[in-house]
């Protein structure tokens, strides 16, 4: 049976999230049977040489993630975060950080949501010096690569590939969170990529208790969690949060 974490003993808390989180919200994990990565080519799709080689190829695999996201709505393991945050005592804090591009904490009511990975709602300029800023975009674009109207260079979804580091920002108050964290709550994610599966280990090296709430247990970082609980995050965590 799965007990309840006594969140009130608690006072800085992280929720980490991953794909597994909106799974059952009906978009699709990366990793694993049925996973993005067996179905489209991570390296031919979702790498910065290829927004530079291929731009269309990545702008296929965003639009099929675009077409999943726009409609879905969050499930109760979103909605577990929310009432969590909405029971806090004034001397409790709560970050959310969350690798996920589909929007779906801030669908649900979350607030001051870290996005580590970007967000699949916005499209921006490619070209650095572009003056254009990130826009509101949810269209579909299969057969042509979009161009930026002030500049011509190619437009992109402003999303993390992989090859580029993280938004500085996302990644310094995630790093500052983490850091004076007393509880780190990860769920729904194979802790597999970096920095996001790191910042466990900062978080046990500064004292703080860990729980992986998932659906398989991790390949890596099994032994630094102190708790593991085995299952959906659309049951567990509403059960586990109280
Ligand atoms: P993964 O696909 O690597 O892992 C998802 C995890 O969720 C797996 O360990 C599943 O067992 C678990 N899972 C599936 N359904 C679940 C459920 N209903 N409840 C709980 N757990 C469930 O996804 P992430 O760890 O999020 O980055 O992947 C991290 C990053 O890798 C992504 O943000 C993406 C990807 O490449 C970029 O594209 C930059």
């Amino acid at each position: 049976m799965t007990h309840r974490i006594d969140m009130a003993a608690y006072r800085r808390i992280v929720i980490l999230t991953g794909a597994g989180v909106s799974a059952a919200s009906g978009l699709d994990t990366f990793r694993g049977h049925g996973g993005l990565w067996r179905q489209f080519d991570a390296e031919a799709c979702a790498t910065a040489t290829a927004l530079r080689t291929d731009p269309l190829r990545v702008w296929r695999l965003i639009s099929f993630m675009r077409r999943g996201a726009k409609t879905a709505k969050p499930n109760p393991a979103h909605q577990a975060i929310v009432a969590l945050e909405n029971k806090l005592r004034a001397t409790q804090s709560l970050t959310v950080v969350t690798q996920n591009i589909d929007g779906l904490h801030q669908r649900a009511g979350s607030h001051g949501v870290i996005e580590l990975h970007g967000r699949l709602s916005h499209t921006r300029c490619a070209n650095p010096r572009c003056s254009l800023k990130p826009f509101e975009d949810w269209e579909l674009y299969e057969t042509q690569t979009p161009r930026c109207e002030k500049c011509g260079a190619v437009l992109r979804p402003d999303v993390v590939l992989f090859e580029e580091l993280l938004p500085p920002d996302a990644y310094r108050a995630c790093d500052d969170a983490v850091r004076a964290c007393d509880l780190f709550l990860a769920v729904g994610t194979s802790c597999t990529v970096h920095p996001a599966c790191d910042f466990v280990f900062t978080a046990k090296d500064h004292g703080a208790t860990a729980i992986l709430v998932n659906l398989e247990p991790p390949e890596n970082a099994v032994d630094v969690f102190d708790e593991i609980h085995l299952g959906p995050a659309e049951e567990l965590l509403p059960a586990l949060l109280g």
